[in-house]
C-alpha cells in the first residue's frame, strides 16, 4: 500500500473503526446514541438509562432500570486496599493520575478480568462505574487530608456521586443538572481518549487497562483537561468587565482559549455546550449568579468574533460544576467517570468484532547509515 498517500496529520477525518453506538452527525447538529439524539436523551431520561442503552443496547424499562441501580449500588464499595494505595500518594498528585493510579489498582481486585465475553465485560462495566465516583471523590478528600465519605444508598446514582464529592446533599435541581451533565459527557463517538481504550483493547488487554489508557488520555488539556482550564481562565478574568481583555491578551499571545474549538464539530456549535449553556442558566438565576453566566456569554461573542469558533461542551461544563461546588481539580476526573459507560460499550465491542490497531509510519529520518568501527 502506498502509505505516503495515505497520511493524515491527527488522523482527522479517517475511519479507524465501525461502531453502533454512536455518531456525530454534524451537518444536522445531532450527536446520535444508538439511534436517539443525545440532546433530547438529555431533556427526557436520566443518566442510568443511557448506561443501560450503551451496555444492553435498548433503553431500559422501569424494572430494568431498578435493577441496574440495584447492581450498582451493591457494588459501591472500594477495596481498603485501594483506599491505602491513594493515601499512599503524593500530597501533589494531579487528581487525574490519583483516578489512573485507583482503576489500575482495581484491576487486581477483579476475578473475572481476564474474561472478555460480553457478559464478563458488562459486569466489569458495572463494577467500574460504581467505583470510579468513590475513587473520584474519595482520592480528593485524601489529598486534602480527609476522610473518606461513605455512599449513600438512598440517594440516586448521580445524587450521591455529587453527594460524595461534596459531602452536602444535592437540591433536586443540583441532583438534574448534574444528572444532565454526566449524561452528556457519556458517550462521543472516537475522541482521542475512546480510540486510546480501544486501541489497548484491540491487543486482547482487559477493560481496566483500556480504561486506565483513557484516563492518561483525557488528562490532557486539549481533551478533558479542558473544563478545569476554562474554570481558571474565568475566575482569572474575575468579572463580565474583564473577560474580554483577558481572551484578547491569550490571543495576541497565541494561546488557545480553553473550551474553544472541535475537530468535528470546528466551527459549529457544540450541541452539548447549548444544554450546558441552559443548565448554567437556571442555576446561575437559582444561585444569583447570572454574573457568571454573562461573563461566559461574553466569552463566546469574543471568540466568535475574533476566531470564528463556538464553544465545546467543556466550557459550560465548567461554570455549572463550579456553581455546584465541585473542587476544579475534580471537573475531569468527573468527565471520566461520566464517559466510563461509553468507553466500556467501545471495549465490549472492539472485544467482540476485533482487529489489532497497527497503523504504519511516514519515516522522515536518515537512511543508509553505516556504524564506523571503533
Ligand atoms: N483557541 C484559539 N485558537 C484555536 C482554538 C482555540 N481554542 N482552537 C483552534 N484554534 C485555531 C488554531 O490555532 C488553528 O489556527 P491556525 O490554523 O491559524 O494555526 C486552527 O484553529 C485549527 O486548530 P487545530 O489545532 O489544527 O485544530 P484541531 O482540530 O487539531 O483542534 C482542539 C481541536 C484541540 C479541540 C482545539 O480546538 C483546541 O485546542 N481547543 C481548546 C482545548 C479544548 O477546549 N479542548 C476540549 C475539546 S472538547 C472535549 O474534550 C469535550
Amino acid at each position: 500500500m502506498p502509505i505516503e498517500q495515505d497520511y493524515r496529520p491527527g488522523l482527522e477525518g479517517v475511519i479507524a473503526s465501525e461502531t453502533s453506538l454512536s455518531f456525530l452527525d454534524v451537518d444536522a447538529e445531532e450527536i446520535v446514541i444508538r439511534g436517539y439524539d443525545l440532546i433530547e436523551l438529555a431533556t427526557k431520561v436520566s443518566y442510568l438509562d443511557i448506561v443501560g442503552l450503551l451496555l444492553d443496547g435498548k433503553l431500559p424499562n422501569e424494572a430494568e432500570r431498578e435493577s441496574l441501580e440495584k447492581d450498582l449500588k451493591a457494588e459501591y464499595d472500594i477495596p481498603e486496599a485501594v483506599i491505602s494505595i491513594l493515601k499512599a500518594l503524593p500530597k501533589d498528585t494531579h487528581a487525574m493520575d490519583a483516578l489512573r493510579t485507583g482503576i489500575s489498582a482495581l484491576a487486581g481486585f477483579d476475578k473475572e478480568l481476564e474474561d472478555r465475553s460480553r457478559e464478563a465485560n458488562r459486569r466489569k462495566a458495572i463494577r467500574l462505574l460504581a467505583k470510579v465516583p468513590a475513587i473520584v471523590a474519595n482520592s480528593y478528600h485524601i489529598k486534602m487530608g480527609k476522610s473518606p465519605i461513605e455512599p449513600r444508598k438512598d440517594l440516586s446514582y448521580s445524587a450521591n456521586f455529587l453527594y460524595m464529592i461534596t459531602g452536602r446533599v444535592p437540591s433536586e435541581s443540583e441532583a438534574k443538572a448534574f444528572d444532565q451533565s454526566l449524561m452528556v459527557y457519556s458517550e462521543h463517538e472516537m475522541p482521542n481518549s475512546t480510540f486510546a481504550a480501544r486501541v489497548i483493547a484491540s491487543t486482547q488487554s482487559d477493560l481496566y487497562g483500556a480504561l486506565t489508557g483513557s484516563v492518561a488520555s483525557l488528562k490532557g488539556t486539549l481533551h478533558g483537561g479542558a473544563n478545569e482550564a476554562v474554570m481558571k481562565m474565568l475566575l482569572e478574568a474575575g468579572d463580565q468587565s474583564q473577560i474580554e481583555p483577558l481572551i484578547m491578551k491569550k490571543l495576541k499571545n497565541k494561546e488557545r482559549i480553553m473550551g474553544f474549538g472541535h475537530r468535528v464539530y470546528m466551527k459549529k456549535m457544540d450541541p452539548r455546550a447549548q444544554l450546558m449553556k441552559q443548565a448554567l442558566l437556571k442555576l446561575a438565576d437559582e444561585k444569583g449568579r447570572h454574573d457568571l453566566y454573562e461573563m461566559c456569554e461574553i466569552g463566546e461573542d469574543v471568540m466568535r468574533r475574533e476566531k470564528g469558533l463556538y464553544p465545546n461542551l467543556d466550557y459550560y461544563a465548567a461554570p455549572v460544576y463550579y456553581l455546584l461546588d465541585i473542587p476544579i481539580d475534580l471537573y475531569t476526573p468527573v468527565f471520566l467517570a461520566a464517559r466510563t459507560v461509553g468507553i466500556s460499550a467501545h471495549v465490549i465491542e472492539q472485544h467482540e468484532n476485533n482487529r489489532l490497531f497497527r497503523p504504519r509510519i511516514r519515516y522522515m529520518g536518515p537512511r543508509n547509515l553505516h556504524p564506523r568501527r571503533s
